[in-house]
């Protein structure tokens, strides 16, 4: 399974923040995207999914051109947003939302009855408590319900998953904790994964994309994880520690 990004280039307003860009993610495997606030890293990750057009350029899934049609990627991508557009009002519990999602994404949604094992399964992969199940999502806290949505991005069970920043909000123990889930998924999936903080998925790690902008490197961990690189894309804003290289979260 791949995704060919090809020769895109992408404006938001008047802006450009992504150009000449040519990448080929291939799985299975687990790929970082990495790069400082306003990079470009949700922007890519928006037009792979076709909710934004690129300018120029087109995304090609598996050989099919997807460019600007999310509908061509149903059941075959699944997405964890970096932040939720759900009115948290809504009553839904939390088996109730990975629920509806498993009928939106699926191919067939009215053929489609409730299937409680999928349900269950991307629970479970998720490390969602059990205990959480049957709360409602407006009573979860920010970690524990981030969990939930990397469920509904899981719940189809598509083979790739592009996942935009599921770390963030996430307490030390449960961020190694939940690392290793998707190091896990990656085994047998193709997982994109953006983050601030490489260190705690590198061993999973096939490529890391480390972006700013129009400025981009792609390659092994051990080709873009150096001094000149992390200078060029980040300015001061890293360190090696001991030999794990240690990028400064500045989101508010
Ligand atoms: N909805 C929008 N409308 C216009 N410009 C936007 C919009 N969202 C983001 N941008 C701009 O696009 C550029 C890239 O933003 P993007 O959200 O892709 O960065 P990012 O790498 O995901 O950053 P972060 O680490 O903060 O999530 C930034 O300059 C940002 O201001
Ligand atoms: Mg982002």
């Amino acid at each position: 399974m791949y995704i060919l990004v090809e020769d895109v280039y992408v404006k938001r307003d008047s802006q450009v923040v992504l150009e000449s860009m040519n990448i080929k993610f291939e799985g299975p495997g687990l790929i970082q995207v990495i790069g400082p606030n306003g990079a470009g890293k949700t922007t890519l990750f928006l037009t792979i999914l076709g909710l934004l057009k690129p300018v120029k350029g087109r995304i090609l899934l598996d050989g099919t051109d997807v460019t600007g049609r999310p509908e061509l990627l149903k059941g075959k991508v699944g997405y964890m947003p970096q932040t939720f557009d759900i009115d948290l009002n809504t009553p839904f519990t939390v088996w109730e939302l990975v629920d509806c999602c498993m009928r939106m994404y699926s191919k067939w949604p009215r053929i489609l009855r409730g299937n409680k094992d999928a349900v269950k399964e991307a629970l479970v992969k998720a490390g969602v408590d059990e205990s959480l199940w049957h709360k409602k999502v407006s009573e979860l806290s920010g970690g524990e319900r981030q969990r939930v949505f990397l469920a509904r991005a899981l719940v189809s069970d598509p083979p790739i998953l592009i996942l935009d920043e599921p770390l963030a909000n996430i307490d030390p123990h449960g961020r190694v904790l939940l690392a290793e889930t998707i190091g896990s998924l990656s085994k047998e999936k193709l997982v994109i994964v953006s983050s601030h903080d490489p260190s705690l998925m590198l061993k999973y790690t096939s490529m890391i994309l480390v972006l700013n902008k129009n400025i981009y490197v792609y390659g092994e961990p051990r080709e873009v994880l150096t001094p000149e690189i992390l200078r060029k894309i980040y300015g001061f804003g890293w360190e090696l520690v001991e030999k794990r290289v240690q990028i400064y979260d500045f989101h508010t």
